[in-house]
């Protein structure tokens, strides 16, 4: 008997065709009101669970008392209590390493067009008031050779920390938990204390997850620290930052800029200040949004659970406390 399962995903034919090869699966396509009562109602069977961007909570997992698997379509495991999952024996995976580079890519994407005010001048054409060369009014700032910080020297932060050094000349300076020798060998990259870090870098970019350990790291203290020419560059989660401390900072001309992927509330609220601050790039959280990343990401959360269903360890878990021989 094959085992039920929920996707919150849509897949591609080829990965749909593998999952249902394998298992029953119930295809969730919108997490609207009818879609959620939809989960509710096929949670009370489910072995397995796929997707991404929904807070599953114990309020709905109790919901499942025959769960054993849930693969996360992303790397950041923020919304899940993963303490609860492993109390309850539920393999929690994730999608590490697939999404790396191109991560990383809209990171620098994000510099790019922050330091060279790339958006706000090809709007400025697009709107037609092209009509003179532009002067200093418009100019924006070096990227070579400037100081890249980066807070959270994981996977992401390497792959940043790589096109920096190699592609910009870029001298790295980093903050994490721990100094990692490989990581300054490889990248001369130089460690420094957070306060140190914020003092110093050109551009401070954070790319460490939500945990309650750095869940509002970034306020207002923070943000005072950095120089008035410097530009903030979150790729992480919004909520590593105090949003309404990092408005006052850009508005105030505290610091130069911000490019930002991710909010405290996505999607970003229409009248939210961010939208009308002429030093912001706001992206819709695109960090992994590639055609070939997307797929690589489900292609992996499907291998992890149709491992886990089969009782053996999937290749990313994340809870092996949860992992029974
Ligand atoms: C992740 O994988 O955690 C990303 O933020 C989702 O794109």
């Amino acid at each position: 008997m094959k085992k039920p399962i929920v996707l919150y995903k849509r897949l591609s034919p080829s990965l749909m065709a593998r999952l249902q090869a394998h298992t029953q699966v119930t295809l969730i396509e919108d997490l609207g009101d009818d879609g959620m009562a939809q989960l509710r109602a096929a949670l009370p069977e489910a072995r397995g669970l796929l997707g991404a961007s929904l807070k599953l909570d114990a309020a709905l997992l109790d919901l499942a008392p025959r769960l054993e698997a849930i693969a996360s379509v992303s790397v950041g495991v923020d919304n899940y209590d993963i303490d609860y999952l492993s109390r309850r024996r539920i393999l929690l995976s994730n999608t590490p390493d697939v999404l790396t580079e191109t991560t990383a890519d809209t990171g620098f994407a994000l510099i790019l067009a922050t330091a060279r005010r790339v958006v706000e001048l090809a709007n400025l054409v697009r709107d037609r008031q092209w009509t003179r060369n532009i002067g200093p009014l418009h100019f924006g700032s070096d990227v070579h050779g400037k100081k890249l910080g980066i807070i959270g020297m994981g996977r992401i932060g390497e792959a940043l920390a790589q096109r920096g050094h190699f592609g910009f000349g870029m001298p790295v300076l980093y903050h994490s938990q721990t100094p990692k020798p490989e990581v300054e060998r490889r990248f001369n990259a130089r460690y420094l204390g957070l306060r140190e870090l914020l003092q110093e870098a050109d551009f401070v970019c954070l790319t460490l997850p939500l945990t309650a350990q750095t869940q509002g790291l970034i306020g207002a203290g923070e943000l005072a620290l950095m120089r008035p020419d410097s530009i903030f560059i979150n790729i992480s989660r919004g909520k590593v930052v105090d949003e309404q401390a990092l408005i006052e900072a850009l508005h105030n001309h505290r610091i130069r800029g911000a490019g930002l992927d991710v909010f405290e509330h996505e999607p970003l609220a229409m009248d939210s200040p961010l939208l009308s601050l002429a030093n912001v790039v706001a992206t819709p959280h695109i960090g992994s949004a590639t055609h070939e990343t997307r797929e690589a990401m489900a292609r992996c959360a499907v291998d992890n659970l149709l491992a886990a269903l089969a009782g053996e360890r999937p290749s990313n878990l994340v809870n092996p406390q949860a992992y029974q021989h």
